[in-house]
């Protein structure tokens, strides 16, 4: 029988053991996170007892100079690795914002306890492959009963909100708000530079940025008095023609705001772990999500949609559900790229 002591050094060697024979499944799980841009700002680094992830500053984009998008991106990432520690068969353990010594560490993550993979796990898991933001119209016809529920649930678990916006007065005010900060947005210069920056081509290789594949032409935002439709997304057509997406469509089912209580690092990388969480559980019964944070990038219009909605939080994430039976997905920096 092995001692106190054996048993230590057993469940170390084993720890150290998961995470060498299976370091590049863990990368590539966590990297297919969403990102602001397909930006992937995020190195993982791999030792014996843990495996950490650091933001990648360098891939920070311009509009975002506090770094919140980018840790919502890394928090994304942390949800992934958290699942893809859970396939294997175990606990992940979570030392958030470890070390405040060092900015860019934002977390460390552990092989805990045994414990197998339930059936909302192994759904999101299945999902990975396929979730996407979805820019191209939606098929119509309601979410699957519950699953609002299930996503808000799922918010909660992570430490945020997922504050639904009603279909009358307040996404009439959300719309407003975004058209607005859309025009502004695509009119900025420096903005346009960075969408160029960070969008490609069909004929690009490139393995990040937003990809031509992905992209809808641009539409304006649909304003039409007492129901809801698509909010205005970001013109990173540029008019360039570049776009391979329709437009229009049904409109998405739902309308929702990702609220955290506070508005600080840690705050922001729960939002990305809850918004990868909810994400994954949405794409596992084929549900996806247009995403939305141009309206969020100015200070003010961010306090006003906080105002206008009366929204319980701090608004990380605007977000449009709906069907789709289409899942194509962009494509990642590899894992031997990411590993520090
Ligand atoms: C913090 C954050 C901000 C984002 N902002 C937008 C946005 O304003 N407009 C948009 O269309 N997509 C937005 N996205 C989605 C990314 O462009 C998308 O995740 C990335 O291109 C990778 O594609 P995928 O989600 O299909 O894997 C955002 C994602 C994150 C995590």
């Amino acid at each position: 029988m092995s001692t106190p002591r054996d048993t230590v050094t057993d469940s170390a060697a084993e720890q150290a053991e998961v995470l060498a024979s299976h370091a590049q499944y863990l990368i590539a799980t966590a990297a297919r996170a969403p990102s602001v841009h397909n930006s992937q700002p995020w190195r993982f680094r791999v030792g014996s007892q843990a495996i950490e992830l650091w933001c990648d500053p360098r891939r920070k984009v311009r509009a975002d100079p506090v770094g919140r998008e980018m840790l919502v991106s890394c928090g994304a990432a942390l949800f992934g690795l958290r699942l893809a520690v859970r396939s294997l068969g175990y606990q992940p353990v979570v030392d958030l914002l470890p070390d405040r010594s060092q900015l860019r560490l934002m977390a460390r993550v552990s092989v805990g306890a045994p414990a197998p993979l339930n059936g909302l796990e192994r759904e999101m898991l299945t999902a990975v492959p396929h979730r996407h933001t979805h820019r191209g119209p939606f098929t119509p016809g309601p979410l699957p009963v519950g699953l609002l529920a299930g996503l808000q649930n799922d918010a909660l678990a992570e430490g945020a909100t997922l504050a639904l916006v009603g279909d009358g007065l307040g996404y009439a005010r959300l719309a407003r708000i975004a058209a607005a900060a859309a025009r502004r947005g695509d009119l900025d210069p420096r903005a346009r530079a960075e969408i160029r920056r960070w969008t490609r081509s069909a004929a690009s290789a490139a393995r990040d940025g937003v990809p031509a594949a992905a992209l809808a032409v641009s539409m304006p935002a649909q304003l039409r008095p007492g129901r809801p439709g698509r909010l205005p997304q970001r013109d990173f057509d540029l008019g360039r023609g570049i776009a391979r997406l329709p437009a229009g469509g049904p409109p998405p089912a739902a309308t929702a705001v990702l609220l955290t209580f506070g508005d600080r690092r840690a705050d922001w990388l729960r939002a990305g772990q809850a918004l990868q969480r909810l994400l994954l559980h949405a794409a596992g019964k084929w549900v996806f999500a247009s995403l939305y944070t141009q309206p969020l990038e100015n200070a003010v219009t961010r306090a006003l949609i906080r105002e206008q909605l009366a929204l319980p939080g701090n608004p990380q994430m605007v977000l449009q559900l709906g069907l789709a039976d289409s899942a194509a997905s962009t494509a990642r920096r590899p894992p031997d790229e990411l590993a520090n």
